[in-house]
């Protein structure tokens, strides 16, 4: 095997090329490799394919299908919610050849974040970095107040309240404690180390995709076919106080009357819808972790993200099926549609299974965020201390532990109303710029082993960046400028610490380092 750490870090006393100084300096691949061999900087790497499937699995159904499922069809598409998911995931596998593209080719922990920092600098790296919080810090929030409401319905079926001061309930100020509580539990799991949390959310997993398959196979036997007319209800106009700023930005754009149904609905629907996808690309986040990256990356990625969409598919038919669509209920629809059909078994079934399954949506979560932080703390834009790494455990131990207490902070206080579209506008963002990234290793450095390659590059990943833009304008006025105040905040702080204290800046590994034309062999 041929060393590339030297090689890495001789790049370091070359002069870096005059384009690539600044803010848009890139740290190179071989060097982003060579970090995870520093002993008190490295990870574990014990994932295979069947983890990185199991992990995919585990954080992409959760909420969305369980939850938003429900408000989506009632809201924008009707029974067309199944449309709906196609058009989300078309653009999340158009994303996820992406991603396993760059995945394969710089296997080591932050994934969107490193992708950027090798391909087009550091200041788009920090800023994804920052823009992933909003993914993965939030998501578990959300998830973990969805999962809340689910036990909390559990709860009182055996006569247990939870009282209005510890829960989110309609005109009453309270402190969501479970959800609190359960990010910290979580937290707590993951900083055990990779091992422990692989166990966890496979028995987790087993348990959630079971209640899934039951809920069609079920389901089929409720089905009503007068609830299918109309497939596609027609678009009806929006009025009210707000209503500009709630409606999707594409239509203040193009002066449109703010509007529900119809064939916009769908795209309005695959906004909000595409929740139920996130998480697919988390699993590239754990490239670090996992034994043969440049084989396992893209099935992990590629396998998870066609099991979920064929669940998915198949739920939202069955449930629109059982139910009239205006008839949904918006926090536990999938179980609602079962009581509706006299079928309380079920409904008890599933709403356990919705407890169960939420909980490794937030695990995975979690851990994605940890590594992001773990990568941008080991470059130095975030301080160096975070990416130590716990002796024992093999895991960024301060990292998440800070991370869990603040996001339990947020879970408590915030519901999953007011943040869900914040994590859909953050996730499709970094879809852009890894689209953006592929093309651009690919020009820069198209010496480098890619054990994945996208198909059609450029075209695919300008289609990918063209169809994330689309959903993105698909989302709130109200949400794009939440996305714009925290993104100011991102670059007040990149100037104020990252700037000065990345490792590139202090002269470590200059941009392009020993990359540009003569790129060692990576093993
Ligand atoms: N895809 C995850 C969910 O639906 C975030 O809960």
């Amino acid at each position: 095997m041929e060393s590339r750490t030297d090689k890495g870090i001789g790049g370091s006393r070359q002069a870096a090329p005059p384009r690539q100084r600044g803010v848009f300096r890139t740290k190179s691949v071989e060097q982003s490799i060579a970090d995870t061999e520093e002993p008190q900087h490295g990870l574990r790497k014990e994932l295979s394919a069947v983890d990185l499937i199991v992990y995919g699995v585990g954080v992409i159904v959760g909420t969305g299908i369980f939850v938003v499922t429900g408000t989506v069809a009632k809201q924008y598409a009707g029974p067309a919610t199944a449309l709906a998911f196609v058009a989300a995931a078309a653009v999340c596998a158009l994303a996820g050849l992406c991603y396993a593209e760059f995945a394969s080719t710089v296997p080591v922990a932050g994934s969107a974040y490193t992708f950027s920092y090798a391909s087009i600098g550091e200041l788009p790296a920090w800023i994804i970095g920052w823009d992933l919080v909003l993914e993965l810090a939030l998501g578990a929030a959300v998830v973990a107040g969805g999962w809340s409401g689910y036990v909390a319905n559990l709860l009182s079926h055996f006569g247990i309240d939870v009282p209005a001061s510890l829960s989110h309930q309609p005109g009453h100020f309270g402190f969501d404690i479970l959800a609190a509580a359960l990010v910290l539990v979580l937290t707590g799991i993951v900083m055990a180390g990779m091992k422990l949390s692989a166990r966890v959310t496979g028995l987790v997993v087993a348990v959630k995709v079971t209640v899934v398959l039951i809920v069609i196979f079920a389901g089929l036997f409720f089905i009503t076919g007068s609830n299918y007319t109309p497939f596609l209800p027609h678009s009806q106009p929006n009025t009210g106080s707000g209503s500009h700023l709630h409606a999707p930005l594409v239509q203040t754009m193009f002066g449109f009357t703010p509007s529900s149904f119809g064939v916009m609905g769908i795209f309005s629907a695959a906004a909000v819808v595409f929740f139920a996808f996130i998480g697919f690309d988390i699993v590239a986040t754990a490239a670090e972790e996992t034994k043969n990256p440049q084989r396992d990356m893209p099935r992990g990625i590629i396998g998870s993200l066609v099991i979920c969409t064929t669940l998915y598919v198949a739920v939202s038919l069955v449930v629109t099926g059982m139910q009239k669509y205006s008839q949904l209920d918006t926090s536990a629809p999938l179980a609602t549609a079962f009581k509706s059909v006299d079928a309380p078994f079920w409904s008890g079934l599933i709403s356990f299974g919705a407890a169960v399954g939420l909980t490794s949506v937030v695990m995975i979560l979690l851990l994605g965020q940890t590594r992001v932080f773990f990568a941008m703390s080991r470059d130095g834009l975030l301080p160096r201390a975070f990416s130590q790494v716990h002796p024992k455990y093999g895991t960024p131990y301060r990292t998440t532990v800070l991370l869990g207490v603040v996001v339990a902070l947020i879970a408590g206080f915030f519901t999953v109303g007011e943040l869900e579209e914040m994590v859909n506008i953050g996730t499709l963002f970094a879809f852009v710029v890894v689209a953006i990234g592929v093309i651009v290793l690919r020009r820069t450095r198209p010496d480098l082993p890619r054990a994945f390659r996208a198909p059609w590059v450029p075209v695919l990943p300008i289609v990918s960046v063209g169809a994330s833009l689309w959903l993105m304008i698909n989302l709130s006025l109200e949400t794009w400028l939440r996305f714009a105040v925290w993104m100011v905040v991102g670059l007040v702080v990149y100037f104020g610490y990252g700037r000065s204290h990345s490792r590139l800046a202090r002269g470590r590994d200059a941009a392009g380092g020993p990359g540009f034309g003569a790129a060692p062999k990576r093993w």
